[in-house]
């Protein structure tokens, strides 16, 4: 395997579009144009001294796909140049990355504090698994800093939040946040599956990790689960790595490659479903029928200010409040044409979700009163389609309600 012409060094000079077709490209001996794809568990040595030497880390080169594997190396280069990360490692799935970002890093006996608005799996880590294990939780109200700087203990180790909140896109002021978090010396971690890594860059507004659900955005066409984590040298090396090698959540090499093509077409896809979901939040908070409309970009957003200052766009999700409850909610759900129903999002497909049902439908009626979710609330995740069909669609399953 040999390394592009250009070093890594060289790689983050490149623009970000270039970095995501282009880096941490590796090329076997036949100079493949596309990324070759390594279906292989394991690596033979060419002496036993050879796989001593591996085995100490004396001497660099691949094991086991447990532990690394040459196109899963490539995913995870070329997510940490698009991040501008000290350091990346793959997962196989969003809820792997979650999970093995907090269980690496804390102990029995720590505390973490979580806000409340997160997606249901990501509180069940917070809320349910770490308590289990002797890790205390405190979820707060993300957008109050207060409620961040109160929670604080002399054990708080890790802070985590999303940013914009799944279903409600709630936003979490990731700079103020952060600051509290360093100052307690609490590990930031925020999960920036919504935003995407175009349009919001934690590391740069004091973050101290990142995971990404791959699935969404990143695939971005519906085929693969996987997920990611970035964060310093040192919080991979010391934390990461060794947890990820012995418990095995590992990215399966099939699934790399797959990211790897996604990855190339992000900045396009991206901007094409941002600039369609904001007609989308225009034209649904025209329809009657529509009590409320919740996207960042818009001037009615309760956060748009915030929204200005921490995104470059307002994102593909789009949710709205409709006048009424399950039954209309579901019955315009069931006449929409177009939009595929799904508690899925990212994809090239335009999706519809009913969050009380599907994805929150884990939290009591009164968690989910109080952060917002009611049963008329819908959540779009706008996709490649033409804007003209994707309105059509709207207008015609509302008229049906
Ligand atoms: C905000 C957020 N984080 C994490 C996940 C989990 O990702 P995965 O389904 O890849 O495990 C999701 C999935 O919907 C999500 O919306």
């Amino acid at each position: 395997m040999s390394k592009e012409d250009t070093t890594s060094q060289d790689q983050t000079q490149w623009d970000l579009e270039t970095r995501l077709v282009h880096g941490g490209t590796l090329r076997s001996q036949f100079g493949e144009t596309s990324e070759a794809l390594f279906l292989t568990q394991g690596y033979v040595y060419d002496s036993a001294e050879q796989a001593e030497a591996r085995f100490k880390n004396e001497e660099p080169g691949y094991q086991y796909s447990r532990f690394s594997n040459p196109t899963v190396s490539m995913f995870e280069e070329r997510i940490r140049l698009m991040e501008g990360a000290q350091a990346c490692r793959a997962t196989a799935s969003g809820m792997s990355a979650v999970t093995a970002s907090i269980l690496s890093y804390v102990s029995a006996g720590d505390h973490i504090v979580a806000a409340k608005a997160l997606f249901g799996s990501c509180r069940y880590v917070v809320e349910e698994l770490c308590p289990r294990f002797g890790i205390e939780c405190t979820l707060v109200h993300g957008p109050d800093l207060d409620a961040w700087r109160g929670a604080v203990k002399p054990n708080t180790r890790a802070f985590f939040f999303e940013t914009p909140a799944n279903p409600t896109l709630d936003l979490v002021d990731i700079k103020a946040v952060s600051a509290i978090g360093r100052e307690a010396g609490a590990l930031v971690i925020v999960d920036n599956v919504f935003a995407t890594p175009l349009l919001q860059r934690p590391m740069e507004l004091g973050a101290d990790v990142v995971v990404y659900s791959a699935t969404k955005h990143i695939d971005g066409q519906g085929r693969c689960l996987g997920g990611a984590i970035l964060g310093s040298n040192a919080y991979v090396e010391d934390h990461l790595a060794n947890f990820l090698r012995q418990t095995g959540p590992a990215m399966s090499p099939f699934n790399a490659w797959v990211m790897l093509k996604g990855l190339e077409t992000l900045p396009i896809r991206v901007k094409a479903q941002c600039e369609s979901a904001q007609k989308i939040a225009d034209h649904l908070a025209g329809l009657s029928g529509v009590a409320r409309v919740l996207y960042p970009w818009r001037d009615d957003f309760e956060q748009l200010e915030l929204a200005k200052r921490q995104m470059t766009g307002g994102g593909q999700i789009v949710t709205i409040v409709l006048d009424g409850g399950k039954r209309e909610a579901f019955s315009f759900l069931n006449a929409l044409k177009i939009f595929r129903i799904t508690n899925n999002l990212g994809d090239a497909k335009s999706l519809v979700t009913h969050p009380a049902t599907t994805t929150h439908q884990r939290l009591k009626p009164a968690a989910r009163a109080e952060l917002g979710i009611c049963d008329g609330m819908v959540r779009f995740s706008i996709g490649l389609e033409s804007y003209d069909d994707l309105a059509a669609d709207l207008t015609q399953a509302m008229k049906k309600i």
